[in-house]
């Protein structure tokens, strides 16, 4: 079998979404410190629904891929919904990862977290209790 899925190798060769949102809601970083890989995310927020997100990543393939995805099934959901999101879920939409993978899909998961508590930081009043 193939290391890598031919969705990971399809989201690392052509990431979506990559970039930067000068004016973002919420920016949220992640670094591993075994790897050294650093994943950053930002989001644009109206009426409580993602309307954009982009990413830079400077890491490994699964990490590119792992971001592309995860920003691909953030964008125009919910924040409550984005919130949920899970690095199991990211692995699963990337038809898997190997195992000593995994740990670059819990960097989009947490960029994504911290992304909206920087969010939530700035505008305490949209937190639902
Ligand atoms: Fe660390 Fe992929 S090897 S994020």
């Amino acid at each position: 079998m193939a290391l890598y899925s031919d969705k990971v190798m399809d989201h690392f060769r052509n990431p979506r979404n990559v970039g930067v949102i000068e004016d973002a809601d919420g920016v949220g970083e992640v670094g591993n410190a075994k790897c050294g890989d650093i994943m950053k995310m930002y989001l644009k927020i109206d009426d409580d629904i993602i309307s954009d997100v982009k990413f830079e990543t400077f890491g490994c393939a699964s990490a590119v891929a792992s971001s592309s995805m995860a920003t691909e099934l953030i964008k125009g959901q919910p924040v409550s919904e984005a919130m949920k999101l899970t690095n199991k879920a990211v692995a699963e939409a990337l038809d898997g990862l190997p195992d000593y993978k995994m740990h670059c899909s819990v960097l989009a998961e947490e960029a994504i977290r911290n992304a909206l508590d920087d969010y939530y930081k700035k505008h305490p009043e949209k937190r639902k209790e």
